[in-house]
C-alpha cells in the first residue's frame, strides 16, 4: 500500500515535472541597473558618417564630424536641413558605416533626397557582447544631446528619423528619449530593425527600444528568441515569418536560415521594403502566440505595410509573411493563408506520414 503511493506519487511528479518557462537567449546581462559612464578618451572617439545626395558626377558627398555638441557644428556646415529630411542609421554589434549592408540600407533614402547620418558604433561597441549592451545607455545620451544640438541649428523633429539595428535600436531609443527630455519634441519616426534581445529581455520598458520615445515607433522581429526580442517594443510589431526563423532557397533545397542569419535579415527586409513600398503587407494579430505560427486569418482580416508607409493609426501586432527569395515580399497573396502555414518553413518539407526513404 505504502509502495503503492509512493509510486503514484513519484509519478505524478514526473508528470508534473516543471521545465520552466523558456527564458530567451541571455535574458540578463550583470550591471545593465548601473550607470555605466564613458571616460572623456572613449567620448573622443565618437563619430558620425554624413552622406548627402549632390548634383555633381558623382551623386553624393560624405564627410565624417565628431559624435558631440562641436560635432554638431560640422555636421551642420554639411547638411542642409531646411530642405531635407535627416535620417540616422545607428548599426548593431560590430557593424561599421563602411560594410556594404549599411550602404545599401541608406541608398533608398539617399534617392528620396534625405540627409544620412550613420553613427560610427564599430570602435566603441568592439567588447563582449553584454559590455557593448551596457554601452547603448551611454551612447544613446550623446546621441541625444548631438540631435538636440542639430535641432537648435535648424533640424526640425518632425524631419528626423532614426533606423537602428539590433543593438542600435536600444541606442536609437535612448537618444530619442534623450533628445525629448532636452527639447521638449520627439523625433517623427523610431525603427527597430530585430531590435536586440540578449541582455535586454527582463528590463522595464523605460531602459530599452521603447514605444513611446518617438512619434511613430515601430519594430520588426525577425529572430526574436535569440538574439531579437520576442516582447512587442513598438507602437506596430511586425513578427517576420512569426519572428524568429526566416525561409531561405538555395536552389531547389531548403537551405535553413538559422540564428545571425535570421537576425541579418531585418536589414534585407527593410532595404526591400523602402523600396517597394506596398509589397510587405502584414496581418494584424491578437497576439505575438498568434503571430509566432501565423494564426491571423481568421475572422476580419486587418492589414498594416511595413516601409515607409506603416500606418500608425493601426497600432498592434503583425505577422508578416515572407518568401524564401529576393525580394522577400508577398504582396497581396500573403493575405491568403498558406496550407502547411508559413511560420515552419522546414516542416513544409515533410509530410505527416508513413515514410520509405
Ligand atoms: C535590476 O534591478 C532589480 C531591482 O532593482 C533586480 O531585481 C534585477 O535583477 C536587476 N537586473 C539586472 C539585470 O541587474
Ligand atoms: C490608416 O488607418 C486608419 C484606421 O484604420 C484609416 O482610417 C486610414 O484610412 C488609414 N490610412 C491610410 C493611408 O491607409
Amino acid at each position: 500500500m505504502n509502495f503503492l503511493i509512493i509510486s503514484l506519487m513519484s509519478s505524478l511528479v514526473l508528470a508534473t515535472q516543471d521545465s520552466g518557462y523558456p527564458a530567451g537567449f541571455f535574458a540578463d546581462c550583470p550591471g545593465m541597473n548601473r550607470t555605466t559612464t564613458l571616460s572623456d578618451e572613449t567620448k573622443d572617439s565618437l563619430s558620425v558618417v554624413l552622406i548627402w545626395p549632390t548634383r555633381t558626377l558623382f551623386g553624393n558627398s560624405q564627410a565624417t564630424c565628431k559624435l558631440s555638441i562641436s560635432g554638431a557644428a560640422c555636421v551642420a556646415r554639411h547638411l542642409d536641413f531646411k530642405k531635407r529630411k535627416t535620417m540616422i542609421f545607428i548599426s548593431g554589434y560590430l557593424d561599421a558605416s563602411f560594410s556594404p549592408l549599411v550602404r545599401f540600407i541608406v541608398s533608398p533614402y539617399l534617392k528620396r533626397g534625405r540627409n544620412i547620418i550613420i553613427v560610427e558604433t564599430f570602435p566603441v561597441l568592439l567588447r563582449s557582447y553584454p559590455l557593448a549592451a551596457r554601452l547603448t545607455k551611454p551612447i544613446g545620451n550623446i546621441l541625444g544631446e548631438f540631435l538636440a544640438e542639430l535641432t537648435h541649428r535648424g533640424m526640425s523633429p518632425n524631419k528626423l528619423e532614426l533606423v537602428g539595428g539590433s543593438l542600435g535600436a536600444h541606442i536609437a531609443s535612448r537618444a530619442a528619449v534623450k533628445y525629448h527630455y532636452l527639447t521638449h519634441k520627439k523625433p517623427a519616426r523610431l525603427t527597430g530593425l530585430d531590435p536586440a534581445g540578449p541582455c535586454f529581455r527582463n528590463l522595464p520598458p523605460s531602459e530599452r527600444f521603447n514605444p513611446t520615445a518617438a512619434q511613430r515607433v515601430d519594430a520588426l522581429h525577425t529572430n526574436m528568441d535569440v538574439f531579437g526580442i520576442a516582447d512587442t517594443v513598438a507602437q506596430v510589431d511586425f513578427y517576420a515569418n512569426g519572428g524568429e526563423y526566416q525561409p531561405a532557397i538555395a536552389g531547389n533545397f531548403l537551405l535553413p536560415c538559422f540564428v545571425p542569419c535570421s537576425h541579418i535579415r531585418a536589414a534585407f527586409y527593410w532595404l526591400y521594403a523602402t523600396s517597394n513600398t506596398d509589397k510587405f503587407i502584414a496581418l494584424r494579430c491578437d497576439s505575438v502566440f498568434h503571430a509566432r505560427r501565423g494564426d491571423c486569418y481568421d475572422g476580419h482580416i486587418e492589414t498594416n505595410v511595413l516601409g515607409p508607409k506603416t500606418n500608425f493609426s493601426r497600432p498592434g501586432i503583425y505577422y508578416l509573411p515572407i518568401k524564401a527569395e529576393k525580394p522577400f515580399y508577398f504582396g497581396e497573396e500573403g493575405l491568403v493563408r498558406k496550407s502547411f502555414g508559413l511560420t515552419n518553413y522546414l516542416l513544409n518539407a515533410v509530410s505527416d506520414e508513413n515514410l520509405i526513404i
